[in-house]
């Protein structure tokens, strides 16, 4: 055989695979296991929505739409974030219909990053943040928050970061893992912090239905960073629809664009049927939203006060679905704690050092799954604990 180079290109060779994955191939092989590893919502699309999409199936309505997605959808989309957030787009020239967040994150940084230009964002995150940064030739600048903050992100770790080089600051409020939140005092001073700082402000607000106490609120909501706002939301988690892949990003009208010819090249347009049941969602979909967030909201005021119970010290989250627990009396790694978690006691966790290194001591759970699954997994979490305590 012949020598042949390496094909792969070295940005992508070193990127690392996500931490999580790992944990899901193992459970996925176990019936006994109860899982709070998930973060994606048990339950099902909310039938209506999911029957906006079999109509429009059963019409024929299979084919390409605009690549920016269907006017209808648009429309619906900048109603909702008007009647939400008070947040004014224009649908036409100021939106996108993306394949998810996902995909919306991605384009976000491909259509404004240059080689050398960095990009800020706080730890522990989600996993792909990172790894979406360099795909986009830029350099991620983690910007560390703390449990005894409440994982809040503060303007004086930020400007401890920023150089001439930051393009971007990349934020997921409520976050994905620690369940965070920022008052709007906290999201007025990143507003002015970017301002000052002449940045992008990207802000991943796929958990913006999912807040606990009190109302949610939106950077789409300051006027003064409109021209520098880049929107990311989706469907996922509030409508529970993860497999209609289906995001958007609202900003504007020339970034808008960007991302749109990158996205036009790559996708075309986000599955049309999918799109059908988001004009759904956004238009008769709020009671929905509303069910399950109190239903999540049970799970959450069960959960933290148990483990906290057990002596894992755990921040009462104010938002999304996930728990991020001090696992540090253990005396083991998150990865040695969600292991043996795992094989003695068969529940499932994600260990904090997947969401970033500044997540090292630390377990997330998610609540995305039923009461009766949560107790049992208490259960079995006390047991472990126990055990580690006679050892
Ligand atoms: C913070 C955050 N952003 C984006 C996503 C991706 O969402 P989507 O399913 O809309 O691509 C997730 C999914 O877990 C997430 O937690």
């Amino acid at each position: 055989m012949s020598e042949r180079r390496q094909f792969v290109a070295p940005h992508v060779a070193e990127l690392p695979k996500s931490g999580i994955r790992a944990f899901f191939d193992i459970v996925a092989q176990r019936r006994d296991i109860v899982s709070l590893g998930v973060g994606e919502p048990d339950f099902d699309t909310p039938w209506h929505i999911s029957r906006a999409a079999s109509i429009a199936l059963e019409e024929g309505r299979t084919h390409y739409t605009s690549n920016l997605g269907t006017p209808d959808l648009r429309k619906a989309i900048c109603a909702y974030l008007s009647r939400r957030f008070q947040a004014t787009y224009d649908w036409a020239h100021e939106t996108l219909v993306t394949v998810g967040v996902a995909e919306a994150i991605d384009l976000a940084l491909r259509a404004i990053c240059s080689p050398g230009d960095e990009i800020l964002y706080h730890e522990p995150c989600f996993v792909s943040y990172a790894p979406t940064v360099r795909l986009a030739h830029a350099t991620p600048v983690a910007v560390e928050t703390y449990a005894k903050d409440a994982f809040r992100l503060t303007v004086d770790a930020l400007e401890a970061k920023v150089t001439p080089r930051t393009k971007a600051l990349l934020v997921n409020f409520p976050c994905n893992p620690t369940g965070a939140t920022l008052s709007v005092e906290d999201m007025r001073a990143i507003a002015d912090f970017c301002i000052r700082h002449d940045l992008v402000l990207l802000a991943d607000e796929v958990y913006s239905e999912l807040v606990y106490d009190g109302e949610p609120v939106s950077f789409a909501s300051f006027p003064d960073i409109r021209d520098r706002l880049i929107l990311l939301n989706g469907f996922s988690k509030s409508w529970a629809m993860t497999g209609f892949r289906l995001g958007y990003a609202c900003g504007p009208a020339e970034v808008i664009d960007a991302m749109m010819k990158i996205h036009q090249y790559g996708i075309m347009s986000a599955p049309t049927l999918s799109q059908f049941a988001g004009v759904e969602a956004m238009e008769n979909g709020d009671a929905d939203v509303a069910r399950m967030r109190a239903e999540y909201k049970r799970r959450r005021d069960y959960l933290v006060p148990a483990l906290n119970a057990m002596g894992l010290a755990t921040v009462m989250p104010k938002g999304a679905f996930y728990i991020f627990s001090d696992i540090r009396a253990s005396g083991l790694s998150s990865q040695d704690f969600a292991l043996r978690l795992l094989n003695e006691h068969a529940v499932a966790c994600v260990p904090g050092a997947a969401f970033g290194p500044c997540g090292e001591g630390f377990v997330r759970m998610s609540y995305a799954t039923s009461l009766p699954k949560i107790k049992l997994a208490v259960e079995r979490l006390a047991a472990f604990m126990r055990d580690l305590a006679k050892r």
